[in-house]
């Protein structure tokens, strides 16, 4: 990417870090092992993504529906989350990132909420990539969530019918971000998951072969290049040159 001025980074990209359970059933590994690969992928994409300049990165760590899963499996991914808030998180505000959670409180540990209150304060003045970590989140909660607001804000006549368009709903999602310019799936799942789908409404869509581990700069590098020759319409008609 550095070498090639021509690209221009995406302004949000989006992945669906998924395939950590496989990565590590195809080693003869845990689970546990996938997740905690996938943690230190994180990292790196999240350094590199800072590095060439993307605005806004976000991410799908924990779905309000992986509460399905073991009590051990949950358990191990909120022990890994709580150290990557308190640990490595920390490290990435040196690099500028700003961290922000987005989805539901309830069901989650004291520990869990008071590693999110910790690093989002830490984080929230930098001025370098936003990493938007979407924990015990779905979409259609969120859009709930939002048309919830909406109806007791009109109610205390803080807005008015009008006000409401489909930009300004933007305002009542758990973050007010621009929306998804590329979303990526990782692990070989073609679905979303109930994954920013608001946001997601124009989105590229890639679905990549590996799993979530085995990630790297230079794939995210060969999407974003992909991205740059689309022409996106919103609807319209291809424009001709003239
Ligand atoms: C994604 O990997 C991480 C989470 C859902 C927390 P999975 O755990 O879904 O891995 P697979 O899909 O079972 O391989
Ligand atoms: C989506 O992956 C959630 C995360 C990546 C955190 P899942 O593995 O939970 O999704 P399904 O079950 O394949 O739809
Ligand atoms: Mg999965």
């Amino acid at each position: 990417m550095e070498n090639n001025d021509k690209i221009k980074a995406p302004c949000h990209v989006a992945i669906i870090m998924d395939g950590n359970g496989r990565w590590a059933t195809s080693r003869g590994k845990k689970r546990s092992a996938g997740h905690k690969q996938g943690a230190k992928t994180l990292e790196q994409i999240a350094i590199y993504a800072n590095k060439i300049n993307i605005k806004y990165l976000s991410v799908y760590a924990f779905s309000t529906d992986n509460f399905k899963r073991s009590a051990e499996e949950v358990g191990f991914l909120m022990d890994l989350l709580i150290y990557y808030f308190n640990n490595k998180l920390v490290k990435l505000s040196k690099e500028g990132i700003r961290v922000i959670i987005s989805g539901r409180k309830d069901h989650l540990r004291n520990d869990v909420l008071e590693s999110i209150d910790n690093i989002q304060k830490i984080t929230k003045d930098n001025d370098r990539l936003v990493l938007n970590i979407c924990l015990n989140y779905g979409a259609q909660e969120e859009i709930v969530d939002a048309s919830l607001k909406i109806a007791n804000d009109l109610e205390s006549k803080k807005i008015t019918r009008d006000s409401i368009n489909k930009d300004s709903f933007y305002k009542y999602l758990y973050q007010d971000l621009p929306p998804i310019d590329i979303l990526i799936r990782t692990g070989k799942e073609h679905r979303l998951s109930n994954f920013m789908l608001y946001q997601a409404s124009y989105a590229e869509i890639y679905f990549s072969d590996s799993y979530f581990p085995d990630f790297n700069e230079k794939e995210l590098d060969s999407i974003i290049e992909d991205f740059s020759k689309v022409e996106r319409r919103y609807g319209d008609v291809k424009r001709i040159e003239k």
